[in-house]
């Protein structure tokens, strides 16, 4: 039979040698547990001469308590050397100089609508916005493109399992715009658009302005000169070729597209322009009658114009960017250009 002290020394040696809590938990086990070798100590008990048991019950006892006392206090002391390396493994030297940041910038599209924005607000037009999700009433059937016109075929649409769309111009701010306000009406819509369409010069969302301005008397003269004055003052050139093409949207009427002489190639023909020498900037033309009674304003009394123009062809063309589809490709290297 074992000597209640020696199993004493033999346990504290053990715990005092021990470097982990888990293996401290494996001789408490051993030692304490239910068939540890303090219990089969005391299941001997019995077997003694009745004179010896009283004696040996208490050594066994101290023997207990003496070993629960090694536990607990290596416990703790583990306890503490970790928390104190975990300490150290966590450490911050608040001292050391910081990583540095690095200025951000404006998106050149941001950039490009910014400037867009300051030169109409110069002039007195509104800022106004849209949804990007409309209805088939205020991007198509408003705008006098009914339901079997093959004007819809125009533009190839994202439709919504809803029976909604994605809007695919800015024009349906127009129909919001006339629909809250009367005239006088002079306002841009900037915003995104979204069409099946993907190439050099086409991506599938762009950023179009849409202006609008309904008042007694505006003529087509009056959307000649906001808009050439508009694109010299935006391209900062006096000189700037511009051109009115006559074009057809079922909104205007007469209805024109205008280009400018290509940046890129100065008019020389480029990949760009296609080989010939102009980029189309914008549609435009004086708002349809049709339009004008569809929101209820009296289209004997007031006329207007109205443009939308696409704001990705006037950033590619101000910066010189030959490709579109950079804009929205979010490299780092291209965008640091324009900090
Ligand atoms: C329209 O979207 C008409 N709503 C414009 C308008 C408004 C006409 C008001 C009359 C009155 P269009 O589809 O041509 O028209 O687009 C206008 C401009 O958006 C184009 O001149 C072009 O600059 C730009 N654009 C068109 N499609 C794309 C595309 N996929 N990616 C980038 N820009 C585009
Ligand atoms: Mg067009």
């Amino acid at each position: 039979m074992t000597d209640p002290q020696q199993l004493t020394d033999q346990a504290q040696t053990a715990i005092a040698a021990c470097g982990d809590e888990v293996t401290l938990e494996q001789l408490r086990v051993r030692f304490l547990g239910q068939k540890g070798a303090v219990a089969e100590l005391l299941r001997s008990l019995p077997e003694l001469p009745a004179s010896q048991r009283r004696d040996f019950g208490k050594a066994v006892n101290d023997a207990k308590s003496a070993i629960d006392k090694a536990l607990t206090e290596r416990r703790e002391l583990l306890h503490q050397a970790a928390l104190t390396a975990r300490l150290q493994a966590e450490r911050v030297d608040v001292t050391l100089p910081g990583r540095g940041e690095e200025p951000g910038g404006l998106h050149p599209i941001s950039r490009t609508l910014m400037r867009i924005e300051a030169l109409f607000r110069g002039i007195g037009f509104d800022v106004e916005e849209g949804p990007e999700i409309e209805d088939d009433f205020h991007n198509f059937g408003a705008l006098n493109i009914p339901a079997d016109h093959p004007a819809r075929a125009m533009h190839d649409t994202f439709y919504l399992p809803s029976g909604l769309l994605l809007r695919t111009h800015t024009s349906p701010v127009q129909i919001r715009a006339l629909q809250r306000q009367a005239p006088p009406v002079q306002l841009i819509a900037p915003g995104r658009v979204y069409r099946r369409d993907s190439d050099l010069t086409h991506t599938p969302m762009f950023h179009q302005v849409e202006g609008l301005m309904v008042d007694e008397g505006v003529s087509f003269a009056h959307l000649k000169g906001v808009l050439v004055d508009f694109l010299r003052r935006f391209f900062d050139r006096d000189d700037l070729p511009i051109r009115f093409r006559p074009s057809f949207f079922p909104f205007t009427e007469p209805s024109a597209e205008a280009d400018i002489g290509c940046v890129i190639c100065q008019g020389e023909g480029c990949r760009v322009c296609k080989h010939t020498g102009w980029l189309e900037v914008l549609g435009c033309g004086m708002v349809h009658p049709n339009v004008l009674r569809n929101v209820g304003v009296d289209a004997e009394r007031y006329t207007g114009f109205a443009f939308g123009m696409g704001v990705e062809r006037l950033a590619m063309l101000q910066y010189r960017i030959g490709d579109l589809r950079l804009f929205f490709d979010n490299d780092l290297r291209f965008l640091r250009q324009f900090r």
